[in-house]
């Protein structure tokens, strides 16, 4: 059962195997996209099983809807941040899940919608927000900043070794005229840095991360939506991320190796003070896509899905 085409689901098979999919079984799906996951779980989970799925974006409601009524299983569609999903859950007696599943970042769908403002390579209102209805944009924000939380900003969230000489750039470059589209900021940036022969990815990749990151808080988002995870999952329950870029992975990988750990005192304190128990136990190793996957679908190559199960 596929979702909405214009979007190819991420390990696939792989996501729907970690969370277990069983007959009867309730999930939450954070990010519901355009389905492709939440088809899968719908099918495995059958006519008495349930999803309870959010996005943040007002446009996956519509898409919800449309699948709720080719598949068997009951799709409650929830358009709020996945951190709300403890207290959502909650208030429908959803409680506790059987597995949550957090895909991150975006769908094809909002990238390819110039509209949406999410790619360099499509003209479109510097925009970037998940939920269109709330926040501030990311034009907003390049206007806004100084030039010293500009390279905090590219730093923290793009990685980026150049954030000095962008910083500089957008704020002469503000001056003259407000940035407000995708395709002048990408030209800011790739005048200032340029573009070394041989690289594998756009000068302003970077920097649409950091802002994107900035824009929609995504990696406060992500924490607070871990420990809501943790918090409804029942015994045995699953909990399966899969991340695109180093910093998501990496508070992932932390919170499950903490939630596995159970004690935070300090390694050198001879008895533990803190009481905090293990609530997670790990599934193994990170996977990754095949060749073959990255191969049909290239936004696959940066995927890394980590999979741990509550303890009862
Ligand atoms: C990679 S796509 C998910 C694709 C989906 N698994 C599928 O198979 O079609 C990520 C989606 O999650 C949404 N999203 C990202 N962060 C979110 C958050 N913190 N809360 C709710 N939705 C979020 C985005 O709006 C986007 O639609």
């Amino acid at each position: 059962m596929p979702g909405e085409p214009g979007h190819i689901p991420v390990l696939r098979d792989e996501a729907l195997e970690a969370l277990r999919v069983s007959s009867g079984g309730f999930y939450v799906d954070g990010t519901f996209g355009a389905g492709g996951h939440c088809a899968g779980i719908a099918e495995r989970a059958g006519s008495a099983g349930a999803i309870l799925a959010f996005d943040r974006d007002a446009d996956a409601a519509l898409r919800a809807e449309a699948l709720a009524t080719r598949v068997d299983a009951q799709i409650i569609f929830v358009n709020a941040p996945f951190s709300e999903m403890a207290a959502e859950a909650a208030a429908r007696n959803f409680d506790p899940v059987d597995g949550v599943l957090l895909d991150l970042g975006l769908s094809s769908l909002q990238l390819d919608d110039a509209e949406r403002g999410f790619s360099f390579l499509r003209e479109g209102p510097l925009d970037m927000r998940m939920d269109s209805a709330s926040g501030e944009p990311a034009s907003a924000l390049l206007a806004r900043l100084s030039e010293a939380e500009l390279v905090q900003l590219l730093y923290d969230y793009g990685e980026e070794r150049q954030a000095r000489r962008i910083a500089r750039a957008i704020v002469r470059e503000r001056a003259n005229r407000p940035i407000v589209t995708t395709t002048r900021l990408a030209e800011i940036v790739e005048a200032t840095i340029g573009r070394p022969p041989g690289a594998r990815i756009h000068p302003a990749t970077r920097t649409f991360q950091a802002l994107r990151i900035a824009v929609n808080d995504e990696l406060a988002e992500l924490e607070r939506g871990l420990e809501a995870a943790l918090s409804i999952l029942g015994p045995a329950g699953r909990l399966v991320v899969i991340s695109f870029h180093s910093l998501e992975d990496r508070i992932v990988k932390q919170f499950i190796a903490r939630e596995v750990k159970g004690c935070i005192c300090p390694p050198d304190q001879p008895v533990c003070t803190c009481g905090r128990e293990p609530r997670l136990r790990s599934s193994g190793r990170p996977v990754r896509p095949s060749d073959a996957e990255v191969e049909r679908n290239s936004r696959a190559r940066s995927a890394i899905m980590r999979v741990a199960e509550r303890l009862p």
